[in-house]
């Protein structure tokens, strides 16, 4: 989604064309900057890639400060009129914006009424002119509160005024970050922008604003100016020896890693000490709730948390979650869960737990996010930074931290003690499989408009999961489904040479799936197994192919069943021309509902 970067120093150009590339993981279609010397703002905006912006900029000669933009087009398409930085009418004032203003058009009626003219479909465009609006009564700070206490949703802002020399910017509900060193002040979205400049850096509460000068940097809230303190730059990431040609194949292979990772950090016994303030008497229900694959990760959770415990166990999709009205209160404990930790959706079901008094718990990769912050507890899944767009060492990561999650609640329960020796043997004995064979799969299946994925149970969850990257980084329709729904519908759509993907690891369920999936076969379809199992050879006879994946002997099987599927999903990618890293219409981050 978008990204912000603000400089205050000399030739910002240079460093926030820098830091604008750090910020492209999180998905973007056009990218703007506003560079202003003492009296002269010039402003360089381009469709697609950084590079082209890059192309176009033009050395402003004595340039003290700048702001920097990568937008994910919500309101109008991503053209160079709607990328950011955005005017007032009479160009005094510009701005770069994240996030979502929920009542840009009423407040845009009343300021067409006044007389102002809007040249592009952004939401962004009103925050300009509102803040020409209040300066004619006010002083350039006041503008900027007078313009904030009127705009409803999600921004996060960087601001210059043409005749002052300050840098600007508001945060409310849509990350924001400040760090300085000796000579310069940088603001951003992310704090990867601070890597190699500070090794510190100011998180700005909801409802701040402030501006920065040479000398200093000052915060605002509601009543007036504050101190804030500052947070260490603590980047957790994987340095691989192997030079990866994209960061989705390099992330896949940092599993094992994370793994090891997330083992040595929750083996020491104070990283549950703050589940002591949960009165787990009274806990009745679990909610997990995520989206996309952090939901998918759910689902798992879920299953392995209420079969421990035997306690009612749910998992929702965040954005339904919010409007299903759920019933939590005190005896409800809200399990939150995302590798961002910024994802709108998600806060928004931990804001209504919390309203409803349910306890909350995170599991989030972003150690300094929002969601890390704001939850009870929190339980980081150690997997380093992640940039490809789809997630894959952080959804195995997230399973890792929620049998771990299982665990301390099991023992919190007094059911048993915690115990570690599942996730060890896996962590111990972890392969990624046949890299050979997952790349021959993959030429076969980039022919294919439409595949499907059957399983059973937590099976069913993999297939999901597997269906999921499959879609986004090759654009093929792969559709997932219950094994025991076959022919209560979707028999009608096998034809003869469809591929039917079967996950098969669960014992009980094995032969009802099995016989599932001949009933594809038999209608012509083209079985891939994913198993555990050994298979008798005249058994195997019927299945186009067979991945063969440990048993890891309970829940920890869905790491298993997934690793082959992600560099499947790679290399199908790689082999229609695709860039995983960057599927088209997506971000990495979703920072709006
Ligand atoms: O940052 P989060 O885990 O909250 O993000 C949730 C989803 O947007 C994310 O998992 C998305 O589905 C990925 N692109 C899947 O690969």
């Amino acid at each position: 989604m978008c990204g912000i970067v603000g400089f205050l120093g000399d030739n910002p150009e240079k460093i926030l064309i820098d830091r604008l590339k750090k910020l492209e993981y999180r998905g973007y279609d056009s990218a703007g900057v506003a560079v202003k010397s003492q009296n002269k703002v010039n402003i360089f905006k381009s469709k697609g890639e950084i590079k082209n912006l890059e192309n176009i900029i033009k050395t402003t000669e004595n340039a003290c400060l700048g702001i920097g933009h990568t937008r994910w087009a919500t309101h109008g398409k991503p053209d160079e009129i709607n990328a950011h930085p955005h005017l007032s009418s009479d160009g005094k004032w510009i701005v770069v914006h994240n996030g979502i203003i929920e009542n840009y058009l009423t407040l845009k009626d009343k300021l067409v009424n006044d007389g102002y003219n809007f040249y592009s479909e952004t939401d962004t465009e009103i925050i300009a002119k509102l803040l020409e609006y209040y300066s004619k009564s006010g002083s350039t700070l006041d503008a900027i509160k007078n313009t904030v206490n009127k705009l409803n949703g999600s921004f996060a802002l960087c601001i210059l005024h043409k005749d002052d020399n300050h840098l600007f910017f508001v945060k409310n509900r849509s990350p924001l970050y400040v760090a300085k060193n000796a000579d310069n002040v940088m603001v951003a979205s992310d704090v990867v922008c601070f890597k190699g400049f500070s090794e510190e850096y100011y998180n700005i509460p909801d409802g701040y604003y402030g501006f920065a000068d040479s000398n200093n940097v000052k915060f605002f809230d509601k009543l007036g100016e504050v101190q804030l303190s500052t947070s260490e730059l603590d980047l957790c990431e994987f340095e691989s020896e192997t030079t990866f040609k994209h960061f989705m194949l390099k992330e896949i292979y940092e599993t094992a890693p994370s793994i090891k990772n997330i083992l040595e950090h929750y083996s020491l016994k104070n990283n549950r000490k703050q589940f002591d303030k949960i009165d787990f008497s009274k806990i009745k229900k679990f909610k997990f709730v995520g989206c996309g694959t952090a939901y998918h990760a759910c689902l798992v959770g879920s299953d392995m948390l209420e079969e421990k415990t035997n306690v009612e166990c749910n998992a929702y999709v965040a954005s339904e979650f919010r409007y299903s009205n759920p019933k939590i209160g005190e005896d409800t404990l809200v399990v939150l869960v995302s590798q961002s930790g910024e994802t709108a959706d998600t806060l928004a079901a931990l804001e209504l737990a919390r309203q409803k008094g349910a306890y909350t718990v995170a599991i989030v990769n972003v150690e300094y996010s929002t969601l890390a912050k704001c939850a009870d507890c929190y339980l980081p899944i150690k997997a380093g930074v992640e940039v490809g767009v789809a997630s894959t060492k952080a959804y195995c990561a997230q399973l890792a931290v929620l049998y771990i999650f299982s665990q301390i609640i099991y023992e919190k329960m007094g059911l048993g003690s915690f115990n570690l020796d599942d996730l060890e043997n896996l962590s111990k004995n972890f392969e990624y499989g046949n890299v050979t064979e997952f790349k021959l799969l993959a030429d076969a299946l980039k022919y294919n408009d439409r595949i499907f994925m059957i399983g059973r149970g937590v099976d069913y969850y993999s297939a999901l999961e597997a269906s999921l990257k499959i879609k986004e980084t090759s654009y093929i329709n792969s559709d997932t489904y219950y094994a025991g729904e076959l022919k209560h519908g979707f028999l009608a759509l096998i034809e003869n040479d469809t591929y039917v993907i079967v996950f098969a690891t669960d014992k009980k369920v094995l032969s009802k799936t099995i016989s599932n999936a001949e009933e594809a076969r038999a209608r012509g379809a083209k079985l891939i197994l994913l198993t555990c199992f050994d298979f008798k050879p005249h058994e195997l006879d019927n299945f186009h192919y067979v991945i063969k994946v440990k048993n890891a002997n309970g829940p920890l099987q869905s790491i298993l069943n997934i690793v082959p599927w992600q560099i499947i999903a790679y290399y199908t990618s790689i082999f229609k021309g695709i860039n995983p890293d960057k599927p088209r219409n997506l971000a990495k981050s979703v920072t709006v509902e």
